[in-house]
């Protein structure tokens, strides 16, 4: 966060707490939200894209994808600052509603849901839901027509677009669990269905090609293949949908190597690209653009958060005869950050209870369960004088990193913190032993 800064002892503070106290009151590991940088990157999504596609469709709506994080807390500050919410299952659905998340501003995904999510989202009231599949169409239909309603639906596209991020987070292409492919003639043929039911109401269609993308160039290609798509459906079904959305998947720094475009210029080029791809279809019937909406949520909460760890022990590993490395562990690792893991993913630290004037050592940040891909940090210089007891930052941990946390070797999971105005608080308590061993109910 853009409140990090270092007090006169070389500690490090953020929003005005220092992050001494913060352990001592709170423990570590801990995730730590600055919510007034959650609120402002939300406020630029909100009013970049407000302000890019005004000329172009009237404005847009940017939906906070929850699946990056999610508690009651951030779905209210979503809220206030007046942006809509992509849930993906019951249970994030449950957390708007507890939340009291304004139901026609949620849109609802998800390849499998069940009856029962299906069911609760209709009954909350959500703006739309976002088909998946055949199976799904009538699925959704059967559930508007048990309960009487019109079903606000959207048509998930395979566009055939190869993001360049890592595989297991590419979404676009055509090889892939997602959406109906447009090669093959089926999101034509899903609209054709949706149209036929009167308990379903087709919105618009939509599109996500993958997470961590810098490059708009794929946003572009998709944009391209979803007007397309809207022309067909409006002039072999005669169906103007009202909105398309072009998904989420805008990268965000976890190291210098990245540099993610700011939200008001990747709305610019955005606006851009979708004025351009309607006017080329040259077609006076379809200058009207439809209502454009985008889904991000790596790029608004993962630079608000870091997270707070205690080194326990300190390892010199040599490598040669020339370099050694030291193996700096901490009291968390893949249980409350798996993504380097699972993606190889790069993240950097610092060390945060106090400055050193010693020199940089070579250092890996490992965590503390058994195996060995359990990393924090692939490589970083540490001061040399790094010890049990100091406290380390990774900044960066605010997407997908709490949300995608287990409880493996039976470590409860962190409390996540948020911090503002010089003052701490609870969003989501830390785990206890005894919290673990209450789902435990065999006997004997
Ligand atoms: N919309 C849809 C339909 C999505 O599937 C996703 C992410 C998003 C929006 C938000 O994408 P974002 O703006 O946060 O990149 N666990 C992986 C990322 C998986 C993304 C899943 N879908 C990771 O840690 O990198």
């Amino acid at each position: 966060p853009e409140t990090v800064r270092r007090d006169a002892e070389g500690r490090l503070t953020v929003a005005g707490v220092d992050v001494v106290s913060l352990a001592r009151e709170y423990g570590t590991a801990a995730y730590v939200l600055d919510e007034q940088d959650f609120r402002s990157r939300a406020r630029a999504f909100r009013d970049g894209f407000a302000d890019a596609f005004a000329q172009v469709c009237g404005g847009a709506d940017v939906y906070y994808a929850g699946k990056a994080f999610l508690c009651t807390s951030v779905a209210r500050w979503v809220a206030e600052e007046g942006l809509s919410l992509d849930v993906c299952s019951g249970g994030e659905l449950a957390v708007a509603r507890r939340a009291g998340f304004p139901p026609e501003r949620i849109g609802f995904h998800g390849n499998n849901k069940s009856v029962e999510e299906i069911r609760a989202a209709l009954e909350y009231g959500v703006g739309r839901i976002v088909l998946d599949s055949f199976t799904e169409i009538e699925r959704v239909a059967d559930v508007a027509t048990s309960l009487g309603v019109v079903a606000p639906v959207m048509i998930r596209v395979t566009v055939g677009v190869e993001a360049h991020t890592h595989e297991f987070i590419a979404t676009g292409h055509e090889d892939q669990k997602f959406g109906f492919s447009l090669s093959e003639g089926q999101a034509l043929e899903a609209a054709r269905t949706v149209l036929a039911h009167d308990r379903l109401d087709l919105r618009g269609l939509h599109s996500h090609i993958g997470s961590q993308i810098f490059d708009t160039g794929g946003f572009e290609l998709s944009a391209r293949r979803l007007v397309g798509l809207h022309r067909q459906v409006a002039t072999e079904l005669g169906h103007h949908s009202p909105e398309i959305d072009l998904g989420g998947g805008f990268g965000m720094a976890y190291t210098s190597q990245h540099t993610p475009l700011p939200p008001e210029h990747l709305a610019a080029q955005l606006a851009d690209i979708v004025r351009h791809e309607f006017a080329a279809l040259g077609d006076e019937a379809l200058t009207r653009v439809p209502r454009v909406s985008v889904e991000p949520g790596r790029a608004i909460v993962g630079p608000s958060t870091f997270t707070l760890y205690e080194v326990g022990t300190v390892k010199e590993v040599q490598l040669g005869d020339l370099h050694s490395r030291a193996y700096v562990s901490v009291d968390g690792g893949m249980s409350d950050n798996v993504r380097p893991a699972l993606y190889e993913a790069d993240y950097s630290c610092t060390l945060a209870s106090r400055s050193s004037d010693a020199a940089p050592m070579l250092a890996r940040v490992v965590g503390k369960h058994c195996e060995s891909g359990d990393i924090v940090v692939q490589d970083e210089w540490l001061p040399a004088d790094t010890r049990p007891g100091d406290l380390i930052a990774v900044p960066g941990t605010g997407a997908y990193c709490r949300a995608l946390s287990s409880q493996y070797n039976h470590t409860p999971r962190p409390p996540v913190l948020a911090v503002r105005d010089g003052a701490a608080r609870v969003l989501v308590r830390r785990e206890t032993i005894d919290d673990l061993l209450a789902l435990d109910v065999g006997s004997s």
